[in-house]
């Protein structure tokens, strides 16, 4: 691994209402590496983002980004090297118009407004959204949302970009787009998903979580091959890896000449 940008050791979180969520999870990221963390309903995805986001903070153990530790003294510089795309779009789209939303960003860091126009324009146009820019948020198809809520995170060019299940509820057509988009990113990504098959594409690296500890982390293509890890995490196989007949492309090939 390249140098480590991210650094979690021994993190613990209980909820207020005493719901421990991670038991005591360790791992290392290094700089434009892609982790894929995966792991069934409840175990402990989100919190972790939630933590390398900022919005948790470490109640044991601790979380370091790019050599600063996450503490409330340095919440506001700490944030400013990650970005966060929520679950739900709708947690991250709030203005009035697409243009003010991905603006926000850059004009709470105070830059001044050709920087911001400049970071809008160049973030709307990563995603392939320019012609969203005068368009109403909450107006918009899933797939726009999601789009305009990465160049959101964009305009604030963070080192590392948090995901939390960015492909849930995109058709199959937006999903692709997602992916290949991903795909041309050189920051450090972390995308919590069900996605596997997204994981395959995209993450060399895969982390399962389960019940809030870590139960595997390796590569992604030893990980996702491993039927019975997934099975014990609550997972199942992606479709390309399940001998599929359709997905693995077999029925398309076609049949050897008799006498082979
Ligand atoms: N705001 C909350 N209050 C209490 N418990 C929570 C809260 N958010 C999550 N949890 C609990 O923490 C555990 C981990 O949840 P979460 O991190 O959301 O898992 P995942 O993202 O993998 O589905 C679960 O048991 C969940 O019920
Ligand atoms: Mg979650």
């Amino acid at each position: 691994m390249t140098r480590p940008l991210v650094v979690v050791s021994d993190l613990r979180h209980a909820y207020a209402d005493g719901q421990t969520a991670l038991h005591g999870v360790s791992f290392q990221v290094g700089s434009g590496d892609r982790l894929a963390i995966v792991g069934a309903n409840g175990a402990g995805k989100s919190t972790t983002l939630l933590h390398l986001a900022g919005c948790l903070l470490p109640q044991a153990g601790s979380v370091r980004v790019a050599d600063l530790l996450l503490c409330r003294e340095n919440l506001s510089q700490l944030r400013r090297s990650v970005g966060m795309l929520f679950q739900n779009p709708d947690d991250q789209l709030f203005m009035p118009r697409v243009f003010d939303d991905v603006a926000f960003g850059p004009v709470n860091l105070g830059l001044p407004a050709d920087d911001v126009q400049q970071r809008v324009m160049h973030a709307l146009a990563v995603v392939g959204a320019t012609h969203l820019s005068h368009r109403q948020p909450h107006r918009l198809s899933g797939g726009e949302k999601r789009a305009v809520a990465i160049a959101s995170v964009l305009a604030l060019s963070p080192a590392v970009l948090l995901m939390d299940e960015p492909t849930s509820s995109l058709d199959p057509a937006s999903r692709r787009q997602l992916i290949e988009l991903l795909q041309t990113f050189e920051q450090t990504l972390i995308i919590a998903t069900h996605d596997l098959d997204m994981v395959l594409d995209l993450c060399p690296r895969t982390l399962v979580l389960g019940e809030g500890r870590i139960i595997a982390d390796g590569a992604s293509a030893v990980i996702l091959s491993d039927a019975a890890l997934l099975a014990a995490a609550r997972l199942e196989q992606p479709l390309r890896l399940q001998a599929c007949p359709v997905c693995s492309g077999a029925a398309r090939r076609p049949s050897p000449p008799p006498g082979r």
